[in-house]
């Protein structure tokens, strides 16, 4: 059962030469009494021809789609000038066919893979993992892997691996938890990153670590998001800011080389938190095209137009001609994400038209110099709260994006730096105040006297996002290492010494034994794989993923359990 190679790596040279593959059927044609065959395997495809006087006529007669063959027969091309990048450029002419298994009729066909409900093809994963499509976002996956890992054992980083039952780590979402048989009525939780234990490799003296890390994190999933995860993990000691994004500019810009033979422009814009909320909207700005934001918030105060005069924020974005419909549809998108409307203005010559053009006569001018509106084009303002006015405003303007294809004028992969996050952020809901990365960030050391003050909002954190085409692909920091300063940051959430020391006690202990300054990075690994295939849902690039319900169709994952196996670990349900 010796193959001469995959089918997608044959070539010329094997032209004219006996050849043995092995795959499964892709597709069946007879013709004239010749029988077509498509043979493909995860490299790719090749047509077989089975001549009706040959020996192999009477078992590829037998083959159906998906069977699994060898196929023996002489590797043809077609020469170089009469190829027309087709499956006929290449032929194997058959001598020899065995079916080595049979299989049932596939519940969708393969080829149809992108049109089948998702569901279909999550339940028969194996089938659609087939797929070209599927094989190809896979083995990108395994090249990348291969890139970092390259990369990271180059640069020193050693690989570790960290607990997969441990006890609960912050990163803002909820556990999963599992109930120790062991220890009744106590619980492991599955790790939401490896954070407290990079720390820990750390302080033990490992100087650079990394690990494709499973995570765990139980929140309501998205398209680019799963319960069950991959992060690129990665922690160095001795290092500041600069030093870790140069780093990871490096390896990212490797990987990018080395898997799809693109160069990344490095260094990558750094753009502070505020500049993206304030120009873009949103903290993970798609900057493949720009469509920045007008502030006009002064040109309104105190003015007569009420619902602007006393707004804390009035932005506007300059937007091509658009139609009632296309405004229409833009408010909605505008109320959903918490504006109260979407004030609108045309361009006609030097004066403004529709919308609220009623109430800025004395603004015209300046609103056209500001802007650069272009004739017939169209002004968008969401006005009101800050934060609730640039979000509302940064979903028209990735609306805007989709209407207009605005990402295809720009390269096709844009990478960039968010710095400089606020530390803390108040939550209106609970009233009280929240790190906006993870609890172990160091803050910016000119505003630690701002912990406990009324200004603690204005907190820089030492925090970076890496943001590829409006999708966060990393997120990270330099980590708090003082222990002092530690303690202020639990307070400034609202952690008592005795809740602190309950959840952390371990780390906090650790930190007081010699902890060098360090920080790191994590990579949604999924995430930047997607983008890098130009998939648009996660689950394109995880072999086996849950669906939109957290739930995996072919393993049919979560289920009930025995009443037996919950009583060994101490549980009962509480309702039938
Ligand atoms: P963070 O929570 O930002 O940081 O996670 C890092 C990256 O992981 C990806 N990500 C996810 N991908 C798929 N499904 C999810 N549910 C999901 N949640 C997050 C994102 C994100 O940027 N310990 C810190 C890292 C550090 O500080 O070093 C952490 O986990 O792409």
């Amino acid at each position: 059962m010796k193959r001469t190679a995959l089918i997608g790596h044959l070539n010329d040279t094997h032209a004219g030469q006996t050849v043995t593959l092995h795959g499964w059927v892709n597709r069946r044609r007879d013709l004239g009494g010749l029988i077509f065959l498509e043979l493909r395997d995860r490299s790719g495809m090749v047509q077989v021809q089975v001549e009706p006087d040959s020996a192999a006529f009477a078992d590829a007669d037998r083959l159906r789609a998906e069977y699994v063959t060898e196929i023996e027969g002489t590797y043809q091309t077609r020469p170089e000038s009469q190829r027309k990048g087709g499956l006929a450029d290449y032929e194997v002419i058959a001598t020899r066919v065995r079916v080595l298994n049979t299989a049932k009729t596939p519940p969708f066909e393969l080829e149809k893979g992108d049109s089948v409900a998702e569901d279909i093809r999550l339940k028969y994963r194996y089938l659609d993992l087939r797929r070209p499509d599927m094989q190809r976002n896979l083995m990108l996956r395994s090249k990348a892997v291969a890139a970092v890992t390259a990369f990271l054992d180059e640069h020193g980083f050693v690989q570790v691996e960290t607990p997969m039952l441990t006890k609960s780590t912050p990163e803002g979402a909820r556990d999963f938890l599992v109930p120790s048989r062991q220890n009744p009525g106590e619980f492991y939780a599955l790790p939401q990153s490896p954070q407290l234990f990079k720390q820990m490799l750390m302080i033990a003296g490992y100087d650079r670590y990394y690990q494709l890390a499973r995570c765990f994190r139980d929140e309501d999933l998205r398209a680019d998001r799963q319960p069950d995860f991959t992060q690129l993990d990665m922690e160095l000691s001795f290092v500041d800011q600069d030093d870790v994004l140069e780093i990871q500019e490096q390896l990212l810009a490797h990987v990018f080389r080395q898997t799809l033979g693109i160069e990344l422009p490095v260094p990558f814009p750094r753009i502070p938190y505020m500049d993206a909320m304030n120009r873009y909207g949103s903290d993970k700005p798609d900057l493949r095209f720009d469509l920045a934001f007008t502030d006009v918030t002064d040109l309104f105060q105190g003015g007569e137009f009420k619902a602007f005069a006393e707004a804390q924020t009035v932005k506007v974005i300059a937007a091509p001609e658009l139609t009632r419909k296309q405004i229409d549809e833009l408010e909605r998108i505008a109320k959903q994400n918490g504006a109260r409307g979407l004030a609108w203005l045309k361009r006609d010559g030097d004066t403004f038209t529709g919308g609220i053009s009623k109430f800025v006569a004395a603004q015209t001018p300046a609103l056209l110099t500001r802007t650069g509106v272009a004739h017939g084009g169209t002004l968008l303002f969401a006005a009101g709260d800050w934060k609730k006015a640039v979000s509302a405003l940064g979903a028209v303007r990735l609306a805007l994006r989709d209407l207009f294809n605005l990402a295809a004028t720009g390269p096709q992969f844009h990478v960039s730096w968010v710095t400089e996050f606020p530390q803390l952020e108040f939550d209106e809901d609970s009233g009280t105040w929240t790190y906006m990365h993870h609890p172990f960030t160091a803050p910016h050391p000119d505003d630690l006297p701002l912990f406990g003050t009324a200004r603690q909002g204005e907190i820089r954190a030492q925090a970076y996002d890496l943001v590829l085409n409006g999708y966060e692909v990393g997120g990270g920091s330099i980590r708090i290492h003082d222990p002092e300063v530690q303690g202020r940051m639990f307070q400034a959430i609202g952690f008592t010494p005795e809740q602190a020391n309950e959840k952390f006690g371990f780390f906090m202990d650790a930190l007081e034994y010699g902890t060098p300054p360090h920080g790191g990075i994590a990579w949604g690994f999924d995430r930047l794989i997607m983008v890098m295939s130009g998939a648009t849902s996660i689950r394109e690039v995880i072999a086996f993923p849950k669906n939109n319900r957290g739930v995996d169709l072919m393993a049919l994952a979560p289920s009930p359990v025995d009443t037996t196996q919950l009583a060994d670990v101490g549980l009962a349900l509480a309702t039938e």
